[in-house]
């Protein structure tokens, strides 16, 4: 008989690749030692040690076996019409369908699996039924890009740790765009990322941290989208940014 989870799990980001890339350096680390200079291969080794150490740091601080508390920054009326894009294995949807009553979240993802190992539809809504929130969450395939939703269609868009990834300042912009497409006027979007400042330099792997962007980055790219900043808060090295799509603005 299948085991019934009694935790949710939310997935280590970026596990294959930074258990790959480790691999690799410490080998290259060992093979230089043995065969060519010693000290090289110390040096080589002890980045590999280092990699490995501040990912494990960084899992530690991701706290993947509980879903996103939002209560500190977002005030729900409960019957929010949501969407995540990005969602992954519903950290941040089910920590939002928490908050609601008859209102619902829709989760949209690539489910990318070398971002997280087994992404997919059924575990996040696996999540969803141990988190006690199933029958207000959806999950779908979606890309932000290209959001497959119409104009004004929410009152609420999340998204978490997702937009960071994106290759370049432009498809920030082109994610920025499609969510200010689908909020409705008056409507808000929570951006949640990690930043690139001193915490982050300790907490975050060096190629995770020089993806990073600043706060002032962030919100110097909300405003270029139009949105209004309203909230911001700093938890864990992780910026928090509420921001609206203000009634009197224009559509796109
Ligand atoms: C670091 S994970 C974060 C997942 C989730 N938001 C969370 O907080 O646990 C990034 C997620 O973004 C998804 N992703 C990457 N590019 C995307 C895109 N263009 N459109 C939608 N999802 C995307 C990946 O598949 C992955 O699930």
């Amino acid at each position: 008989m299948k085991k019934v989870k009694d935790k949710p799990h939310y997935g280590y980001y970026a596990l294959p690749i930074m258990t790959g890339l480790s691999a690799l350096i410490i080998l290259a680390g060992i093979l230089v030692f043995l065969f060519a200079m010693q000290i090289i291969g110390i040096i080589i080794l002890a980045f590999g040690v280092y990699l490995v150490a501040s990912y494990g740091i960084s899992i530690h601080f991701m706290r993947q076996d509980r879903a996103e508390d939002v209560s500190e920054i977002l005030k729900l009326a409960g019957n929010e019409n949501v969407l995540d894009v990005g969602c992954g294995l519903g950290k941040l949807t089910n920590g939002i369908a928490k908050q609601l009553n008859d209102g619902k979240v829709i989760g949209i993802d690539i489910w990318d699996k070398m971002e997280i190992p087994g992404n997919s539809a059924e575990k996040a809504y696996e999540n969803a039924a141990i988190e006690g929130v199933r029958d207000k969450v959806e999950f779908s395939f979606g890309n932000v890009l290209d959001i497959p939703f119409p104009d004004t269609s929410f009152d609420l868009v999340a998204s978490s740790s997702v937009l960071n990834n994106l290759n370049s300042i432009d498809e920030k912009l082109n994610a920025l765009e499609e969510i200010y497409r689908v909020t409705k006027p008056g409507g808000r979007f929570l951006l949640v990322e990690p930043l690139r400042n001193l915490r982050g330099f300790f907490t975050f792997t060096p190629f995770a941290f020089w993806m990073l962007l600043k706060k002032d980055d962030w919100i110097r790219l909300l405003q270029q989208s139009n949105f209004e900043v309203h909230d911001y808060l700093y938890r864990y090295g992780v910026g928090w940014f509420v921001v609206e799509r203000s009634i009197s603005a224009k559509s796109v």
